[in-house]
C-alpha cells in the first residue's frame, strides 16, 4: 500500500515537474520578440499566436490577414509571432518583403518545410530541399521551363482541352473545380509522366484519386504535419513521413515504368519527363539525376501544377459568372484574336490576349492559389528597423493573401476589377504588392506553364460556353484546414452552350 502511494507521488511529481518545465519553457520563448524590439501580439500556451487546429474557424492565411491588418493599423512595418513556441517573422512593409525574398536572399534560401529524404524519398523535391542541393537542382531544372519548351508542350495542352470540351458538350450545372481538376490532371500527367490519362473518359483514374489524396490530408495527417513542422529534428529521428506510403509507391512506380518503357522502345516526347530523362543519362556526372530524384521532381510538378492552376481557373470562372460584362469583354478578345490567327488557338495568339491576362491576374490577386509562402533564416540577419539579430533557423511567413487584400494597396479589395492590372494602373503600385508566384530566386519555377495551362483552359471554355451563377452555390467560404486556397463548398456553375 505504502509502495503504491510513493509510486503515485513520484508520478505526480513527474507530471507537475513536466508542466512547470513546459510553462517556463514557453514563458522564456515568448519573451524573444520583445527582446528584439519587434512589435508582437500576446501569445498563449500551447499554440502561440496560431489557432487551435481542432477548433479553428478560419484558414491560416485569413488568420494571418487579421494579425497583419491589426498590426498595420497600429503603424507596424513588420511583426514577430509565435507558431506554437517557434518564432516567425512577418514583414508588412513591401520594401522589407523585397529584402527577404530578393535583396537579402542569401539569408533566406530555404523554406523550412519538413522533409525526410531517407524514409520518404518523394518529399525531397524542389519545393522542400535546402541549401546547395536546392541551388544545384534549381539550376538543372530551370531550362525545363523556357518559352521554347512551353511552345513545344502547347499542343499537349490543347489536346487535353479538347477532351474536356467533348466531355461537357451540353448546357448543365457543373462542379467546375472537378472539371478543371480533371483537365489539369490530364495536362500534368501527360507532361510530367508522359501518360495519356483522359480523366473525363474513365470512371476510375488512379492519378486523379492519388493526387487528391496527396493534396487533401485527413485530420490525422494535418496534426502529423503540424507535429513534424514544429519538432523537425525529433520527427527525423523518429523517421516520420508525411506522404502516405501507398501514394508514394504509386508515383514512384509510375515514373519508373514509364522511363523503362520509353527507353526500351526508344520513345522521345516533348514533355518534362523527356528533359528529366536527359538529365538522368547525361555524361556530366555533376548534373546527373538519379531515378529517385527524377521521381520526386515529377511528383512535385504534378502536385504543384494541377491544383494551383485548377484553383485559379475555378475562381476565375466563378467571378466571370458574377460579372457578365467582364465575361463578355474577355470573350470578345478571345474570339477576335483567334479569328486573326486563321481560326486556330495558337501559342502566339494566347500571348496576345492582354485582357485575359488582366482577368487572370485579378483572380490571382483575390484568390492566390498559394496564399502565403515561407522562408527560413539560413544565416543570422540584422533585422530591419530594430537592428537586432534574427537568429539562423527563425521562420518567415510572407502574407500574400493579406497583401493582396490590403485596402491601402487595392481600393475595395473584395471587388473583382481586372482594370487594376491595366498597364497604367500596374505601374502605380509597388512591384511586391502582387505575389501570386512568389518572388526572388525561390519563386515559382512553373509560373509560365501554370499561366499557359490556365489560359488554354479558360479560352477553350469561354469560346464555347457562357458561365452563370448557380443557385446551388450562393456563398463560398474557405476551407479552414486548407494550406492552399480551397473552399468548403463545392462551386457549382451553370454552363450554357453558345
Ligand atoms: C497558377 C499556377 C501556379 C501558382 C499560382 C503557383 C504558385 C507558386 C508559389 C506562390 C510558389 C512559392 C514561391 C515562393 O516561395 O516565392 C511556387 C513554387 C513552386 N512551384 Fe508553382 N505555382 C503554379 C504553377 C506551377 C506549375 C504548373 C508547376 C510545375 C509544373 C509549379 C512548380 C513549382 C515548384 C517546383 C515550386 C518550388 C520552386 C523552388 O522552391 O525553387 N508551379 N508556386
Amino acid at each position: 500500500m505504502s509502495l503504491d502511494l510513493s509510486a503515485i507521488l513520484s508520478i505526480w511529481n513527474f507530471v507537475l515537474g513536466f508542466i512547470v518545465f513546459v510553462y517556463l519553457f514557453y514563458k522564456y520563448k515568448f519573451t524573444q520578440w520583445n527582446s528584439k524590439n519587434i512589435p508582437t501580439l500576446s501569445p498563449s500556451i500551447p499554440f502561440g499566436n496560431m489557432q487551435n487546429p481542432l477548433t479553428r474557424k478560419t484558414t491560416t492565411y485569413e488568420h494571418l490577414k487579421s494579425i497583419y491588418d491589426h498590426m498595420k493599423a497600429r503603424g507596424a512595418k513588420h511583426l514577430g509571432i509565435y507558431s506554437y513556441f517557434n518564432m516567425v517573422y512577418v514583414p508588412i512593409d513591401l520594401e522589407i518583403v523585397k529584402k527577404v525574398m530578393t535583396t537579402d536572399f542569401q539569408h533566406f534560401v530555404d523554406r523550412g518545410v519538413y522533409f525526410n529524404e531517407k524514409d520518404d524519398p518523394l518529399s525531397a523535391h524542389l519545393v522542400n530541399i535546402e541549401g546547395d542541393k536546392w541551388r544545384k537542382l534549381r539550376t538543372k531544372l530551370t531550362p525545363t521551363f523556357t518559352s521554347g519548351k512551353m511552345r513545344n508542350m502547347f499542343i499537349i495542352l490543347t489536346k487535353c482541352g479538347e477532351q474536356m470540351l467533348d466531355a461537357l458538350n451540353e448546357t448543365k450545372e457543373v462542379d467546375i473545380k472537378e472539371i478543371l481538376g480533371c483537365f489539369t490532371t490530364d495536362v500534368i500527367g501527360n507532361c510530367a509522366f508522359g501518360l495519356e490519362l483522359n480523366s473525363f473518359a474513365e470512371d476510375k483514374n488512379d492519378f486523379r484519386d492519388f493526387g487528391k489524396k496527396a493534396m487533401k490530408p485527413n485530420l490525422m495527417g494535418i496534426l502529423k504535419l503540424i507535429f513534424c513542422m514544429t519538432f523537425q529534428k525529433l520527427s527525423l529521428a523518429l523517421r516520420l513521413r508525411i506522404l502516405d506510403k501507398e501514394v508514394s509507391n504509386f508515383f514512384m512506380n509510375a515514373v519508373a515504368s514509364t522511363i523503362t518503357y520509353r527507353e526500351e522502345n526508344n520513345i522521345q516526347r516533348n514533355d518534362f519527363l523527356q528533359l528529366l530523362i536527359e538529365l538522368k543519362n547525361t555524361n556530366d556526372i555533376n548534373n546527373r539525376l538519379t531515378l529517385q530524384e527524377i521521381s520526386a521532381q515529377c511528383f512535385v510538378f504534378f502536385l504543384a501544377g494541377f491544383e494551383t492552376s485548377s484553383t485559379a481557373m475555378t475562381f476565375c470562372l466563378y467571378e466571370l459568372a458574377k460579372n457578365q460584362d467582364v465575361q463578355n469583354k474577355v470573350r470578345d478578345e478571345i474570339v477576335k484574336t483567334i479569328q486573326n490567327h486563321n481560326g486556330i488557338l495558337t501559342y502566339d495568339g494566347l500571348s496576345e490576349m492582354k485582357y485575359l491576362q488582366q482577368v487572370l491576374n485579378e483572380t490571382l490577386r483575390m484568390y492566390p492559389s498559394v496564399p502565403f509562402v515561407a522562408r527560413k533564416c539560413t544565416m543570422d540577419y540584422s533585422l530591419p528597423i530594430s537592428g537586432k539579430l534574427m537568429k539562423k533557423g527563425t521562420r518567415v511567413f510572407i502574407p500574400i493573401y493579406a497583401i493582396h487584400h490590403d485596402e491601402d494597396i487595392y481600393e475595395n479589395p473584395q471587388v473583382f476589377d481586372p482594370e487594376r492590372f491595366s498597364d497604367e494602373n500596374k505601374t502605380k503600385r509597388h512591384p511586391y504588392s502582387f505575389l501570386p508566384f512568389g518572388e526572388g530566386p525561390r519563386n515559382c519555377i512553373g509560373s509560365r506553364f501554370g499561366l499557359m495551362q490556365s489560359k488554354v483552359g479558360l479560352v477553350l471554355l469561354l469560346q464555347k460556353y457562357r458561365f452563370e451563377p448557380s443557385s446551388k452555390t450562393e456563398k463560398i467560404t474557405f476551407n479552414p484546414n486548407g494550406i492552399l486556397m480551397d473552399t468548403k463548398e463545392t462551386i457549382w456553375l451553370t454552363i450554357k452552350k453558345l
